[in-house]
Protein backbone atom coordinates (compact mmCIF):
# COMPACT_ATOMS: atom_id res chain seq x y z
CA UNK A 1 0.00 0.00 0.00
CA UNK A 2 1.18 3.34 -0.88
CA UNK A 3 2.47 5.41 2.16
CA UNK A 4 -0.61 7.92 1.07
CA UNK A 5 -3.50 5.20 1.46
CA UNK A 6 -2.57 4.07 4.78
CA UNK A 7 -5.02 5.50 7.41
CA UNK A 8 -4.21 7.92 9.75
CA UNK A 9 -4.60 6.20 13.74
CA UNK A 10 -7.31 7.38 15.97
CA UNK A 11 -5.04 8.55 19.10
CA UNK A 12 -7.31 6.28 22.16
CA UNK A 13 -7.44 7.44 25.50
CA UNK A 14 -3.82 8.59 25.44
CA UNK A 15 -2.08 9.06 28.85
CA UNK A 16 -2.63 13.00 30.32
CA UNK A 17 -1.61 15.02 32.93
CA UNK A 18 -5.04 14.44 34.56
CA UNK A 19 -4.29 10.19 34.39
CA UNK A 20 -1.17 10.38 35.44
CA UNK A 21 -2.23 12.93 38.58
CA UNK A 22 -4.57 10.26 39.28
CA UNK A 23 -2.26 7.40 39.47
CA UNK A 24 -0.07 8.93 41.67
CA UNK A 25 -2.70 10.69 44.21
CA UNK A 26 -4.67 7.00 44.97
CA UNK A 27 -0.94 4.65 44.87
CA UNK A 28 1.76 7.12 45.32
CA UNK A 29 -0.08 9.11 49.04
CA UNK A 30 3.01 7.17 50.99
CA UNK A 31 5.93 7.43 49.59
CA UNK A 32 7.98 10.44 48.74
CA UNK A 33 9.30 11.31 45.11
CA UNK A 34 12.67 12.22 44.71
CA UNK A 35 14.24 12.83 40.71
CA UNK A 36 18.13 13.21 40.45
CA UNK A 37 19.92 14.49 37.76
CA UNK A 38 22.79 16.59 36.67
CA UNK A 39 21.34 19.32 34.65
CA UNK A 40 18.90 21.43 36.53
CA UNK A 41 15.67 22.23 35.68
CA UNK A 42 15.57 26.41 36.35
CA UNK A 43 19.16 27.98 36.09
CA UNK A 44 19.47 31.29 37.44
CA UNK A 45 22.12 33.37 35.78
CA UNK A 46 23.55 36.69 35.77
CA UNK A 47 22.83 38.97 32.40
CA UNK A 48 22.77 42.86 32.36
CA UNK A 49 22.83 43.28 35.99
CA UNK A 50 20.00 41.33 36.61
CA UNK A 51 19.49 37.81 37.54
CA UNK A 52 17.44 35.66 34.83
CA UNK A 53 15.75 31.92 35.55
CA UNK A 54 15.97 29.97 32.52
CA UNK A 55 15.41 26.64 31.23
CA UNK A 56 18.15 24.72 30.00
CA UNK A 57 18.38 23.37 26.31
CA UNK A 58 18.24 19.65 27.49
CA UNK A 59 15.73 16.83 26.33
CA UNK A 60 16.04 15.28 29.84
CA UNK A 61 14.97 18.70 32.10
CA UNK A 62 11.91 19.89 29.10
CA UNK A 63 10.94 16.51 29.56
CA UNK A 64 10.90 15.89 33.07
CA UNK A 65 9.45 19.35 34.15
CA UNK A 66 5.87 18.57 33.18
CA UNK A 67 5.92 15.04 35.05
CA UNK A 68 7.42 16.65 38.05
CA UNK A 69 4.61 19.82 37.86
CA UNK A 70 1.91 17.13 37.98
CA UNK A 71 3.70 14.71 40.72
CA UNK A 72 5.59 17.23 43.28
CA UNK A 73 8.18 15.99 45.17
CA UNK A 74 11.62 16.76 45.17
CA UNK A 75 13.95 17.07 42.34
CA UNK A 76 18.20 17.08 43.33
CA UNK A 77 20.25 18.01 40.64
CA UNK A 78 23.76 20.25 40.28
CA UNK A 79 23.35 23.88 41.14
CA UNK A 80 25.23 25.09 37.97
CA UNK A 81 24.02 29.02 37.65
CA UNK A 82 26.13 31.70 38.63
CA UNK A 83 23.06 33.08 40.44
CA UNK A 84 21.73 29.96 42.03
CA UNK A 85 23.30 30.68 45.25
CA UNK A 86 21.90 34.08 45.60
CA UNK A 87 18.25 32.94 45.01
CA UNK A 88 18.69 29.75 47.33
CA UNK A 89 18.35 29.68 50.81
CA UNK A 90 20.50 27.75 52.81
CA UNK A 91 18.92 24.47 52.68
CA UNK A 92 19.51 24.66 48.76
CA UNK A 93 16.00 24.24 48.30
CA UNK A 94 13.90 26.19 46.02
CA UNK A 95 10.23 26.20 44.97
CA UNK A 96 10.17 26.17 40.86
CA UNK A 97 8.38 27.48 38.44
CA UNK A 98 8.85 30.54 40.66
CA UNK A 99 5.38 31.59 38.58
CA UNK A 100 3.52 28.58 40.16
CA UNK A 101 5.61 26.41 42.25
CA UNK A 102 4.58 22.86 41.99
CA UNK A 103 8.26 21.03 43.20
CA UNK A 104 10.91 21.47 45.26
CA UNK A 105 14.15 21.77 43.13
CA UNK A 106 17.36 20.89 45.38
CA UNK A 107 20.68 22.19 43.97
CA UNK A 108 23.67 20.30 45.16
CA UNK A 109 26.89 22.77 45.19
CA UNK A 110 30.21 21.25 42.94
CA UNK A 111 33.45 22.44 43.24
CA UNK A 112 34.74 23.72 40.05
CA UNK A 113 37.32 20.81 40.11
CA UNK A 114 34.58 18.00 40.09
CA UNK A 115 32.46 19.75 37.53
CA UNK A 116 35.52 19.79 35.20
CA UNK A 117 36.48 16.10 36.38
CA UNK A 118 33.16 14.22 36.81
CA UNK A 119 31.02 15.97 34.18
CA UNK A 120 33.11 17.20 31.37
CA UNK A 121 35.84 14.87 32.02
CA UNK A 122 34.30 11.21 32.57
CA UNK A 123 30.75 11.70 31.97
CA UNK A 124 31.20 13.67 28.29
CA UNK A 125 34.75 12.57 27.25
CA UNK A 126 34.55 9.42 28.87
CA UNK A 127 30.57 7.66 29.02
CA UNK A 128 29.40 10.46 26.32
CA UNK A 129 31.15 9.50 23.08
CA UNK A 130 31.69 5.81 24.45
CA UNK A 131 27.66 5.06 23.94
CA UNK A 132 27.21 7.31 21.22
CA UNK A 133 29.44 5.30 18.99
CA UNK A 134 29.49 8.20 16.36
CA UNK A 135 33.24 7.42 15.53
CA UNK A 136 34.80 10.20 18.36
CA UNK A 137 37.40 8.44 20.46
CA UNK A 138 36.53 8.65 24.63
CA UNK A 139 38.75 9.04 27.30
CA UNK A 140 39.21 7.60 30.50
CA UNK A 141 41.39 8.86 32.96
CA UNK A 142 41.48 7.77 36.39
CA UNK A 143 41.61 11.22 38.36
CA UNK A 144 38.14 11.39 36.41
CA UNK A 145 36.57 8.67 37.97
CA UNK A 146 37.47 9.41 40.78
CA UNK A 147 35.29 12.57 40.90
CA UNK A 148 32.59 10.69 39.36
CA UNK A 149 32.56 8.22 42.11
CA UNK A 150 32.65 11.32 44.52
CA UNK A 151 30.16 13.00 43.16
CA UNK A 152 27.81 10.15 42.99
CA UNK A 153 28.31 9.75 46.51
CA UNK A 154 27.79 13.27 47.42
CA UNK A 155 24.44 13.00 45.42
CA UNK A 156 23.49 9.59 47.40
CA UNK A 157 23.93 11.37 50.56
CA UNK A 158 21.72 14.31 49.33
CA UNK A 159 18.76 12.03 48.46
CA UNK A 160 19.19 9.95 51.84
CA UNK A 161 18.70 13.10 53.98
CA UNK A 162 15.92 14.29 51.35
CA UNK A 163 14.21 10.34 51.94
CA UNK A 164 14.90 11.45 55.57
CA UNK A 165 14.46 7.38 55.88
CA UNK A 166 10.99 7.33 54.93
CA UNK A 167 10.04 5.01 51.65
CA UNK A 168 10.61 6.84 48.52
CA UNK A 169 10.97 6.87 45.10
CA UNK A 170 14.10 7.84 43.61
CA UNK A 171 14.33 8.17 40.07
CA UNK A 172 17.59 8.71 38.83
CA UNK A 173 18.46 10.45 35.37
CA UNK A 174 20.93 9.65 32.87
CA UNK A 175 24.93 8.69 32.72
CA UNK A 176 26.25 10.97 35.03
CA UNK A 177 24.96 8.52 37.97
CA UNK A 178 26.15 4.79 36.88
CA UNK A 179 27.06 4.70 40.61
CA UNK A 180 24.64 6.31 42.45
CA UNK A 181 21.61 3.51 42.69
CA UNK A 182 24.10 1.15 44.33
CA UNK A 183 25.12 3.50 46.77
CA UNK A 184 21.59 4.04 47.80
CA UNK A 185 20.04 0.76 48.23
CA UNK A 186 23.36 -0.19 50.05
CA UNK A 187 22.01 2.38 52.77
CA UNK A 188 18.57 2.32 52.57
CA UNK A 189 17.21 -0.58 50.95
CA UNK A 190 13.87 0.69 51.58
CA UNK A 191 13.67 2.88 48.77
CA UNK A 192 12.66 1.69 45.55
CA UNK A 193 15.32 3.03 42.87
CA UNK A 194 14.53 3.48 39.10
CA UNK A 195 17.38 4.87 36.70
CA UNK A 196 16.85 6.09 33.37
CA UNK A 197 19.50 6.42 30.72
CA UNK A 198 18.64 9.25 28.07
CA UNK A 199 21.76 7.92 25.68
CA UNK A 200 22.62 4.21 24.05
CA UNK A 201 23.74 1.42 25.20
CA UNK A 202 26.49 0.57 23.17
CA UNK A 203 27.28 -3.21 21.97
CA UNK A 204 29.19 -5.18 24.50
CA UNK A 205 32.17 -5.15 22.01
CA UNK A 206 32.34 -1.53 22.26
CA UNK A 207 31.88 -1.41 26.03
CA UNK A 208 35.01 -3.41 26.64
CA UNK A 209 36.81 -0.27 26.45
CA UNK A 210 35.60 1.26 29.52
CA UNK A 211 37.94 0.76 32.52
CA UNK A 212 36.03 0.55 35.61
CA UNK A 213 33.46 -2.01 33.58
CA UNK A 214 32.62 -4.47 37.14
CA UNK A 215 32.19 -0.87 39.22
CA UNK A 216 29.86 0.92 37.06
CA UNK A 217 27.74 -2.04 36.22
CA UNK A 218 28.00 -3.16 39.75
CA UNK A 219 26.63 0.37 40.77
CA UNK A 220 23.30 0.41 37.72
CA UNK A 221 22.21 -3.47 39.10
CA UNK A 222 21.58 -1.42 42.06
CA UNK A 223 18.73 -0.31 40.28
CA UNK A 224 15.53 -2.09 41.06
CA UNK A 225 14.26 -0.63 37.30
CA UNK A 226 16.32 0.42 34.65
CA UNK A 227 14.91 1.82 31.56
CA UNK A 228 16.39 2.65 28.25
CA UNK A 229 14.53 4.34 25.04
CA UNK A 230 15.09 1.28 22.98
CA UNK A 231 14.73 -2.55 23.11
CA UNK A 232 17.62 -2.65 21.24
CA UNK A 233 19.75 -0.92 24.32
CA UNK A 234 17.78 -2.96 26.93
CA UNK A 235 19.63 -5.90 24.75
CA UNK A 236 22.55 -4.56 24.46
CA UNK A 237 22.97 -3.95 28.00
CA UNK A 238 22.19 -7.65 29.35
CA UNK A 239 24.53 -9.11 27.12
CA UNK A 240 27.14 -6.61 28.27
CA UNK A 241 26.45 -7.57 32.07
CA UNK A 242 26.57 -11.13 30.41
CA UNK A 243 29.87 -10.65 29.12
CA UNK A 244 31.56 -8.97 32.81
CA UNK A 245 29.67 -9.24 35.54
CA UNK A 246 28.24 -12.47 38.02
CA UNK A 247 25.13 -12.66 37.39
CA UNK A 248 21.63 -14.33 36.14
CA UNK A 249 19.53 -13.62 33.16
CA UNK A 250 16.54 -13.83 32.62
CA UNK A 251 16.22 -12.89 28.80
CA UNK A 252 12.34 -14.00 28.57
CA UNK A 253 11.61 -11.10 31.25
CA UNK A 254 14.75 -9.10 30.83
CA UNK A 255 15.76 -9.03 34.20
CA UNK A 256 19.04 -9.69 35.51
CA UNK A 257 19.87 -11.30 39.13
CA UNK A 258 23.44 -10.14 40.68
CA UNK A 259 24.36 -10.46 44.08
CA UNK A 260 20.84 -11.38 45.03
CA UNK A 261 19.53 -8.32 43.49
CA UNK A 262 16.78 -8.27 41.03
CA UNK A 263 16.88 -5.64 38.66
CA UNK A 264 14.27 -5.40 35.53
CA UNK A 265 15.37 -3.85 32.28
CA UNK A 266 12.80 -2.38 30.16
CA UNK A 267 12.59 0.30 27.32
CA UNK A 268 10.34 3.60 27.90
CA UNK A 269 10.55 5.85 24.88
CA UNK A 270 10.78 9.42 26.13
CA UNK A 271 8.34 12.12 24.99
CA UNK A 272 7.44 15.76 25.12
CA UNK A 273 3.93 16.92 26.43
CA UNK A 274 2.15 16.90 23.25
CA UNK A 275 -0.61 19.25 24.24
CA UNK A 276 1.14 21.93 25.53
CA UNK A 277 3.22 21.89 23.05
CA UNK A 278 0.18 22.64 20.29
CA UNK A 279 -1.21 25.27 22.65
CA UNK A 280 2.14 27.30 22.60
CA UNK A 281 1.65 26.87 18.46
CA UNK A 282 -1.88 28.00 18.60
CA UNK A 283 -0.90 31.03 21.03
CA UNK A 284 -1.65 34.60 20.41
CA UNK A 285 2.01 35.35 20.62
CA UNK A 286 3.11 33.40 17.85
CA UNK A 287 2.63 35.94 15.34
CA UNK A 288 5.07 38.54 17.14
CA UNK A 289 7.77 35.56 17.25
CA UNK A 290 7.06 34.63 14.12
CA UNK A 291 8.21 38.17 13.02
CA UNK A 292 10.96 37.88 14.64
CA UNK A 293 12.56 34.91 13.23
CA UNK A 294 11.30 36.88 9.25
CA UNK A 295 13.58 39.26 10.42
CA UNK A 296 16.08 37.91 11.36
CA UNK A 297 15.94 35.52 8.47
CA UNK A 298 15.78 38.76 6.37
CA UNK A 299 13.88 37.58 3.14
CA UNK A 300 12.11 34.35 4.36
CA UNK A 301 13.13 31.94 0.95
CA UNK A 302 9.93 30.35 -0.79
CA UNK A 303 11.05 27.14 1.01
CA UNK A 304 12.63 27.45 4.41
CA UNK A 305 14.29 24.02 6.33
CA UNK A 306 15.40 24.17 9.86
CA UNK A 307 17.90 22.66 11.87
CA UNK A 308 17.86 23.31 16.08
CA UNK A 309 20.12 21.07 18.39
CA UNK A 310 22.68 21.72 20.81
CA UNK A 311 26.21 21.99 19.47
CA UNK A 312 27.05 18.56 19.51
CA UNK A 313 29.11 16.24 17.43
CA UNK A 314 26.59 13.35 17.55
CA UNK A 315 24.13 15.69 16.04
CA UNK A 316 25.59 15.74 12.38
CA UNK A 317 25.58 19.27 11.90
CA UNK A 318 28.33 19.15 9.38
CA UNK A 319 27.29 16.62 7.83
CA UNK A 320 23.55 18.12 7.34
CA UNK A 321 25.26 21.18 5.75
CA UNK A 322 27.16 19.17 3.51
CA UNK A 323 23.78 17.60 2.43
CA UNK A 324 22.35 21.25 1.75
CA UNK A 325 25.72 21.98 -0.28
CA UNK A 326 25.07 18.84 -2.36
CA UNK A 327 21.62 19.24 -2.58
CA UNK A 328 22.30 23.05 -4.44
CA UNK A 329 24.75 21.34 -6.82
CA UNK A 330 22.32 18.48 -7.92
CA UNK A 331 19.31 21.18 -8.45
CA UNK A 332 19.99 24.18 -9.26
CA UNK A 333 16.70 24.94 -10.18
CA UNK A 334 16.44 25.55 -6.47
CA UNK A 335 19.01 27.62 -6.03
CA UNK A 336 17.76 31.29 -4.52
CA UNK A 337 14.47 29.36 -3.66
CA UNK A 338 15.29 27.34 -0.65
CA UNK A 339 16.78 28.39 2.74
CA UNK A 340 18.23 26.58 5.83
CA UNK A 341 17.89 28.41 9.18
CA UNK A 342 20.59 26.31 11.96
CA UNK A 343 19.62 27.08 15.44
CA UNK A 344 22.84 25.82 16.89
CA UNK A 345 22.76 26.41 20.95
CA UNK A 346 26.13 26.23 22.49
CA UNK A 347 27.13 23.33 24.83
CA UNK A 348 29.92 22.08 26.83
CA UNK A 349 31.71 24.98 25.57
CA UNK A 350 35.03 23.77 27.95
CA UNK A 351 35.76 20.70 25.73
CA UNK A 352 37.69 21.69 23.35
CA UNK A 353 36.49 19.53 20.16
CA UNK A 354 33.18 21.49 21.08
CA UNK A 355 34.35 24.47 20.54
CA UNK A 356 36.29 23.73 17.49
CA UNK A 357 32.61 22.13 16.18
CA UNK A 358 31.50 25.53 16.83
CA UNK A 359 34.07 27.01 14.81
CA UNK A 360 33.84 24.03 12.00
CA UNK A 361 30.16 24.65 11.81
CA UNK A 362 30.69 28.44 11.22
CA UNK A 363 33.14 28.51 8.77
CA UNK A 364 31.36 25.64 6.86
CA UNK A 365 28.61 27.89 6.86
CA UNK A 366 30.42 31.16 5.52
CA UNK A 367 31.85 28.82 3.04
CA UNK A 368 28.32 27.58 1.69
CA UNK A 369 27.19 30.89 1.79
CA UNK A 370 30.37 32.62 -0.26
CA UNK A 371 29.70 29.52 -2.58
CA UNK A 372 25.87 29.75 -3.04
CA UNK A 373 24.52 33.59 -2.33
CA UNK A 374 23.36 35.72 -4.43
CA UNK A 375 21.36 39.18 -4.40
CA UNK A 376 19.47 38.66 -1.43
CA UNK A 377 19.18 35.31 -0.71
CA UNK A 378 21.21 33.56 1.64
CA UNK A 379 21.19 30.03 1.59
CA UNK A 380 22.10 29.45 5.10
CA UNK A 381 21.72 30.93 8.44
CA UNK A 382 23.55 30.14 11.38
CA UNK A 383 21.82 31.30 15.10
CA UNK A 384 24.15 30.48 17.67
CA UNK A 385 22.88 31.47 21.13
CA UNK A 386 19.73 30.24 23.23
CA UNK A 387 16.37 30.46 22.08
CA UNK A 388 13.29 30.21 24.60
CA UNK A 389 11.13 27.57 23.81
CA UNK A 390 8.26 30.36 22.33
CA UNK A 391 10.88 31.44 20.16
CA UNK A 392 11.28 28.07 18.82
CA UNK A 393 8.06 26.75 18.56
CA UNK A 394 7.43 30.11 16.16
CA UNK A 395 10.36 28.88 14.22
CA UNK A 396 9.16 25.43 13.55
CA UNK A 397 5.78 27.41 12.50
CA UNK A 398 7.82 29.17 9.84
CA UNK A 399 9.61 26.43 8.12
CA UNK A 400 8.30 23.72 5.33
CA UNK A 401 10.63 20.84 6.36
CA UNK A 402 12.63 20.12 9.18
CA UNK A 403 16.01 18.64 9.77
CA UNK A 404 16.78 16.48 12.45
CA UNK A 405 20.08 14.11 11.71
CA UNK A 406 22.01 12.96 14.36
CA UNK A 407 24.64 10.39 13.85
CA UNK A 408 23.30 8.47 17.22
CA UNK A 409 21.16 9.83 19.37
CA UNK A 410 19.23 7.70 22.22
CA UNK A 411 15.46 9.37 21.29
CA UNK A 412 15.88 13.33 19.77
CA UNK A 413 12.88 15.37 21.16
CA UNK A 414 13.29 18.12 17.88
CA UNK A 415 11.36 15.80 15.91
CA UNK A 416 8.83 15.23 18.59
CA UNK A 417 8.33 19.15 19.14
CA UNK A 418 8.39 19.60 15.69
CA UNK A 419 5.41 17.82 15.04
CA UNK A 420 3.50 18.91 17.71
CA UNK A 421 3.92 22.73 16.47
CA UNK A 422 2.25 21.57 13.04
CA UNK A 423 -0.99 21.41 14.30
CA UNK A 424 -1.68 22.80 10.36
CA UNK A 425 -0.28 19.36 9.15
CA UNK A 426 2.15 21.49 7.26
CA UNK A 427 5.95 20.57 7.21
CA UNK A 428 8.44 17.54 6.36
CA UNK A 429 10.53 16.20 8.62
CA UNK A 430 13.61 14.57 7.69
CA UNK A 431 14.98 12.44 10.47
CA UNK A 432 18.30 10.21 11.23
CA UNK A 433 17.07 6.34 11.13
CA UNK A 434 19.68 6.31 14.03
CA UNK A 435 17.98 8.62 16.70
CA UNK A 436 15.82 6.44 18.59
CA UNK A 437 12.77 8.58 17.74
CA UNK A 438 12.86 7.08 14.19
CA UNK A 439 11.39 3.83 15.69
CA UNK A 440 8.06 5.80 16.13
CA UNK A 441 8.16 8.82 13.38
CA UNK A 442 8.14 6.15 10.64
CA UNK A 443 6.06 8.54 8.77
CA UNK A 444 9.40 10.63 8.08
CA UNK A 445 11.58 10.27 5.77
CA UNK A 446 14.23 8.46 7.20
CA UNK A 447 17.59 8.87 6.06
CA UNK A 448 21.07 7.40 7.12
CA UNK A 449 23.02 10.67 8.15
CA UNK A 450 26.68 9.45 7.05
CA UNK A 451 25.43 9.27 3.63
CA UNK A 452 25.62 12.67 2.39
CA UNK A 453 23.52 11.95 -0.87
CA UNK A 454 20.69 10.22 0.81
CA UNK A 455 20.11 13.12 2.80
CA UNK A 456 20.79 15.72 -0.33
CA UNK A 457 17.97 13.45 -2.23
CA UNK A 458 15.85 13.82 1.09
CA UNK A 459 16.15 17.13 0.90
CA UNK A 460 14.70 17.39 -2.52
CA UNK A 461 12.18 14.76 -1.47
CA UNK A 462 10.80 17.58 1.25
CA UNK A 463 10.77 19.74 -0.79
CA UNK A 464 8.76 18.72 -3.88
CA UNK A 465 6.79 16.77 -1.96
CA UNK A 466 2.74 17.07 -3.17
CA UNK A 467 0.96 18.54 -0.29
CA UNK A 468 -1.29 15.75 0.02
CA UNK A 469 1.15 13.50 0.90
CA UNK A 470 2.96 15.66 3.26
CA UNK A 471 -0.65 16.22 5.04
CA UNK A 472 -0.84 12.54 5.11
CA UNK A 473 2.55 12.07 6.56
CA UNK A 474 2.33 14.94 8.97
CA UNK A 475 -1.37 13.64 10.42
CA UNK A 476 0.48 10.21 11.15
CA UNK A 477 3.05 11.78 12.52
CA UNK A 478 1.54 13.78 14.83
CA UNK A 479 -1.18 10.86 16.04
CA UNK A 480 1.67 8.84 17.26
CA UNK A 481 3.66 11.67 19.02
CA UNK A 482 0.20 12.45 20.83
CA UNK A 483 -0.56 9.05 22.00
CA UNK A 484 2.95 8.35 23.16
CA UNK A 485 3.21 11.40 25.04
CA UNK A 486 5.71 12.18 28.02
CA UNK A 487 2.92 11.46 30.55
CA UNK A 488 2.94 7.67 29.28
CA UNK A 489 6.43 7.84 29.85
CA UNK A 490 6.07 8.46 33.19
CA UNK A 491 3.04 6.50 33.82
CA UNK A 492 4.62 2.97 32.77
CA UNK A 493 7.95 3.53 34.34
CA UNK A 494 5.68 4.40 37.93
CA UNK A 495 3.63 1.26 37.41
CA UNK A 496 6.76 -0.80 36.77
CA UNK A 497 7.54 0.14 39.61
CA UNK A 498 4.77 -0.40 42.12
CA UNK A 499 4.72 -3.27 40.41
CA UNK A 500 8.32 -4.11 42.14
CA UNK A 501 7.06 -2.01 45.43
CA UNK A 502 3.98 -4.18 46.06
CA UNK A 503 6.20 -7.80 45.28
CA UNK A 504 3.65 -8.64 42.68
CA UNK A 505 5.14 -12.64 41.73
CA UNK A 506 4.67 -12.34 38.31
CA UNK A 507 6.80 -10.17 36.27
CA UNK A 508 5.57 -8.60 33.71
CA UNK A 509 6.24 -9.75 29.91
CA UNK A 510 8.23 -7.33 28.04
CA UNK A 511 6.11 -5.37 26.11
CA UNK A 512 6.89 -5.80 22.91
CA UNK A 513 5.01 -3.73 20.57
CA UNK A 514 7.23 -0.33 20.00
CA UNK A 515 10.46 -2.11 18.56
CA UNK A 516 9.79 -5.52 17.10
CA UNK A 517 11.51 -6.35 14.18
CA UNK A 518 13.62 -3.50 13.80
CA UNK A 519 17.75 -3.30 13.80
CA UNK A 520 20.28 -0.51 14.26
CA UNK A 521 23.38 -0.74 12.99
CA UNK A 522 25.39 -0.25 15.94
C1 LIG B 1 21.49 14.81 26.68
C2 LIG B 1 21.65 14.10 27.99
C3 LIG B 1 21.10 14.93 29.11
C4 LIG B 1 21.65 16.30 29.07
C5 LIG B 1 21.44 16.94 27.70
C6 LIG B 1 22.07 18.32 27.63
O1 LIG B 1 20.15 14.85 26.33
O2 LIG B 1 21.03 12.86 27.97
O3 LIG B 1 21.47 14.38 30.33
O4 LIG B 1 21.05 17.09 30.05
O5 LIG B 1 22.01 16.10 26.74
O6 LIG B 1 23.41 18.25 27.98
P1 LIG B 1 24.04 18.99 29.25
O7 LIG B 1 25.38 18.38 29.37
O8 LIG B 1 24.03 20.44 28.86
O9 LIG B 1 23.14 18.74 30.43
Amino acid sequence: MASSEIPVPTVVNPWTKQSLLELITTRMQDVKFIVVSNREPYIHKRAGGQIRCVQPASGLASALDPVMRACGGTWVAHGSGDADREVTGRSGRIKVPLESPSYTLRRVWLTKEQEQEYYYGLANEGLWPLCHVAFHRPHFIQKTWDAYRQVNQLFADVVLEEAAGDPAFVFIQDYHFGLLPRMLKNHAPNLYVAQFWHIPWPNRETFRAFPWKEELLDGMLGNDLLGFHLRYHCANFLDTVDRNVEARIEHEHSEVTHGGKTTMVRPFPISIDFEWHESMARSPEMDNMMEFWRKEIGAVPECLGIGIDRVDYTKGIPERLQALDMFFENHPEYRGRVGFAQVGVPSRTQISDYRQLNDDIESQTARLNEKWGRGDWVPIHLFRGEYSRTQLTALHRLADFCMVSPLHDGMNLVAKEFVASRFDDHGVLILSSFAGSARELTDALLVNPFSIDEMADAVFRAVSMPTAEATRRMQRLRAATAENNIYRWAGKILLALLKIESSAPEPEPVPNWEWEGVSVPF
